[in-house]
């Protein structure tokens, strides 16, 4: 597990960011940053980001498509060659496990959960209690009365009991609780808030860490990654569950950006971090990508570099930061052109898996705090 970040890291990833920062000028040519920062980082930037994230005892993961992992030989060779933990983006998801009740279908998780120790990787389990991708057998029956709360409750604890014990010792991570909030930081009115009250949160932890006990269990939200109503709400529903004892490790923050909307700088990603961790909390990056209005040009290229730069800037200056994960590394499975109409481009590589200039600034950070780290214990 990762300790306390040298002093030099700040310093270094700070001078880092304001490269980065000239980069994603429009005037600026295209990406500056890699190559300055790269001349004067003594760790080359120009390795695997699992290999560069290792010299700072990071975690660097992906969601991955089972479909493509199966079928496309590139994606799977970028799959094992650049990351070392690894998200299921649905294939863990209610809906996807239960999906006729009592008929559990595990398999396309089991293979990833296979693959996983086969490459070096560790798992991330994703995710157990979310109010979508739900089963429509479950959905149907809330909404039409045949399953009340008492019966939601019991259908809730054997879910997530038959599926943590499922995966008993093989999962890293846990996602317990996804998006309990709105972003105005109200509870969010899903049918589990409305049925069961604020306390199945608790629950659903407490759940978990009897089925399996060595498995960090992780709340995981969106749109705080930065100050706000949201991540106080977090913060507030995590002081609580500590201070109640309830087993909770650590918090998400999943990083979804997009260029339009501009980003946090890394020091307010690493102070809002920072709250967490004073909890006793790990903190991760655990779906980032930085879409944007197409069609994409130099600028918006360049702010997508440095969206991601502020995340893992942000994690690399956190004590126990943990694991960076991407939602997907290719726009070639990418989810948001489906969700966000007239949106994408929002991975690491493009669709023919040629890595673009976010790839090549998360290779500089990571060389960067790698360089410093090195000139802190000489
Ligand atoms: C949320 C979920 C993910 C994924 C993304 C994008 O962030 O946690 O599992 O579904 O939305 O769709």
């Amino acid at each position: 597990m990762r300790n306390l970040r040298p002093t030099g890291a700040a310093a270094a990833l700070v001078a880092c960011a304001a490269i980065a920062a000239v980069a994603a000028n429009p005037s600026a040519p295209a990406h500056s940053a890699s190559g300055s920062a790269a001349a004067e980082a003594s760790v080359p930037a120009n390795q695997p980001l699992r290999t560069l994230g290792a010299l700072d005892n990071l975690r660097i993961g992906t969601a991955v498509n089972t479909d493509a992992l199966a079928s496309d030989a590139p994606y799977a060779q970028l799959v094992g060659q650049q990351f070392s933990t690894v998200t299921p983006e649905n294939v863990m998801k209610w809906q996807v496990v239960e999906p006729t009740q009592g008929t559990y279908d595990w398999t396309a998780a089991d293979t990833l959960v296979a693959y996983a120790p086969a490459h070096g990787q560790l798992v991330r389990g994703h995710t157990l209690v979310w109010h979508n991708q739900l089963p429509t057998w479950l959905t149907d029956g809330v909404a039409n009365g045949t399953i009340d709360a008492a019966q939601l409750r019991d259908l809730l604890h054997k879910h997530i009991t038959d599926e943590v014990t499922h995966f008993k010792g093989k999962i890293w991570q846990w996602d317990v609780v996804n998006e309990a909030f709105n972003d105005d930081g109200t509870p969010r009115q899903d049918i589990f808030t409305q049925l069961l009250g604020p306390d199945y949160i608790a629950d659903a932890f407490r759940w978990a860490h009897q089925a399996d006990p060595h498995a960090l269990l992780f709340y995981n939200d969106y749109n705080i990654e930065g100050p706000g109503a949201k991540s106080d709400a977090v913060l507030a529903l995590v002081t609580k569950l500590r201070s109640e004892g309830v087993p909770i490790n650590g918090v998400g923050i999943q990083g979804h950006l997009g260029t339009q909307y501009g980003f946090w700088g890394a020091d307010a990603v690493a102070a809002n971090m920072a709250r967490f961790t004073a909890l006793g909390l790990d903190t991760a990056i655990t779906e980032a990508d930085v879409r944007s209005e197409l069609p994409m040009d130099n600028p918006k290229t360049q702010a997508q570099a440095e969206g991601y730069s502020t995340l893992l800037q942000g994690c690399l200056l956190t004590r126990r930061c943990i694991s960076f994960t991407v939602w997907g590394f290719s726009d070639k499975y990418q989810w948001v052109p489906g969700v966000f109409s007239g949106q994408g481009s929002a991975a690491i590589y493009d669709e023919n898996f040629a890595p673009k200039p976010a790839y090549t600034a998360m290779q500089v950070d990571l060389a960067t705090a790698a360089s410093s780290r090195g000139e802190d214990e000489q």
